[in-house]
């Protein structure tokens, strides 16, 4: 369709929130092909917003043109990764080809806060380009979530999850038809309404940015002697996990993501070379949290990403007795009392 000049100018602007793996995606082949299903919550006060003004290009190759700040201010390491995804998102969106980008990207919460802020970053970032494409092209067709999804996940797996409210799956599994290796899909119908009130509480042990990158990690699974009874291990949890979730089994559901936990860190302390992510003060917080729990008989549990922070839910209904605990007695072993107090999240919004 030729394109009316007017049509390449303009501004879009996206929010999109970061999200936690209760069945965690580690290892994967590919073009970001995950090695074993995952499932997560999408979460809602961390969250990315990326602003693109665009505007025809002065020069006719077909080169990206961006100019890229993080926070308001220029960023190579991220401009050069962002160039990068870029070109390997060319061929869906030809309008690159033709217009300049100014792209500026905020997080919510601080960027030396240790939380990984892929998922929302490129998750943002994929939805804008989708609604410029719209846009530039002249289409009226709402944007199609799957495609935009899999357009994430392009630039970072755990971002194709961010895409759809409350809960996300992503990745092929045999008892769900319209699960895919390609995209996430949403789960929020198949999730007991108790899980839409749980809160996470991040609690940042240490705000030094990942010691091991998402990369690096995943391919240490590639030649890892534990990395099938894993992906076997993954599948069997998912179906538990998928069990417990849609009866409210808050109990399993606890259960099995502190396992997926447990594991993840576990296939990094015995990978080749070996990485040790926890810090005295996760096990600090580990060891208190149980013992808190089975003291007060309490629905409250951990999970981890890559890292030394320690992601604790818990049901709304548990929220004041919870908070109260975690400011009393786990602040102090938090880089700085820091903590990010999240919860469960409607999805990515467009900011008009
Ligand atoms: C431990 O999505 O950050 O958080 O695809 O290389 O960008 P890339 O990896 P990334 O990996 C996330 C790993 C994890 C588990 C999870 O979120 O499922």
């Amino acid at each position: 369709m030729p394109q009316d000049r007017d049509n390449l100018a303009g501004t879009v602007c996206w929010q999109s929130p970061s999200n936690i793996a209760l069945i965690k995606y580690w290892g994967k082949h590919g073009d970001q092909l995950p090695r074993n299903p995952s499932i997560s919550f999408t979460l809602k006060h961390s969250f990315t917003q990326t602003r693109i003004h665009y505007r025809p290009k002065t020069n006719k190759d077909q080169q990206i043109s961006l100019n890229f700040q993080f926070e308001g201010k220029e960023n190579k390491g991220f401009q050069d990764r962002i160039v990068q995804y870029l070109q390997k998102v060319m061929d869906y969106f030809p309008s690159l080809q033709k217009i300049h980008l100014e792209i500026d990207s905020t997080n919510s919460f601080p960027h030396s806060s240790g939380i990984a802020s892929s998922a929302s970053a490129f998750s943002a970032l994929a939805l804008s380009l989708s609604d410029i494409e719209l846009k530039t092209s002249g289409q009226d067709s709402p944007i199609e979530l799957f495609n935009v999804s899999e357009i994430a996940r392009l630039g970072s797996g755990s971002a194709c999850r961010s895409m759809f409210p409350f809960a996300a799956l992503w990745g092929k599994f045999n008892s769900i038809e319209s699960s895919t290796d390609r995209y996430a899909i949403p789960m929020g119908t198949e999730v007991h309404e108790i899980f839409r009130t749980f809160h996470d509480s991040i609690l940042i042990v240490s705000r030094e940015s990942k010691k091991v990158s998402s990369s690096l990690g995943h391919s240490l699974m590639d030649n890892h002697p534990f990395a099938e009874v894993r992906y076997r291990d993954a599948r069997k949890n998912l179906q538990l996990m998928l069990d417990a979730l849609k009866v409210g089994d808050i109990e399993s559901v606890g259960f099995l993501m502190e396992m997926e936990a447990m594991q993840l860190h576990a296939l990094m302390l015995c990978s080749n070379p070996n990485f040790i992510l926890l810090q005295p003060n996760t096990l600090k917080i580990i060891d208190l949290l149980k013992r808190f729990r089975s003291e007060m008989k309490i629905p409250v549990f951990f999970t981890l990403d890559a890292g030394p922070n320690v992601h604790v839910l818990y049901p709304g209904e548990n929220a004041q007795v919870v908070q109260n605990y975690i400011q009393s007695e786990l602040l102090q072993f938090c880089s700085e009392q820091n903590w990010i107090n999240d919860c469960v999240g409607d999805g990515p919004i467009k900011i008009e």
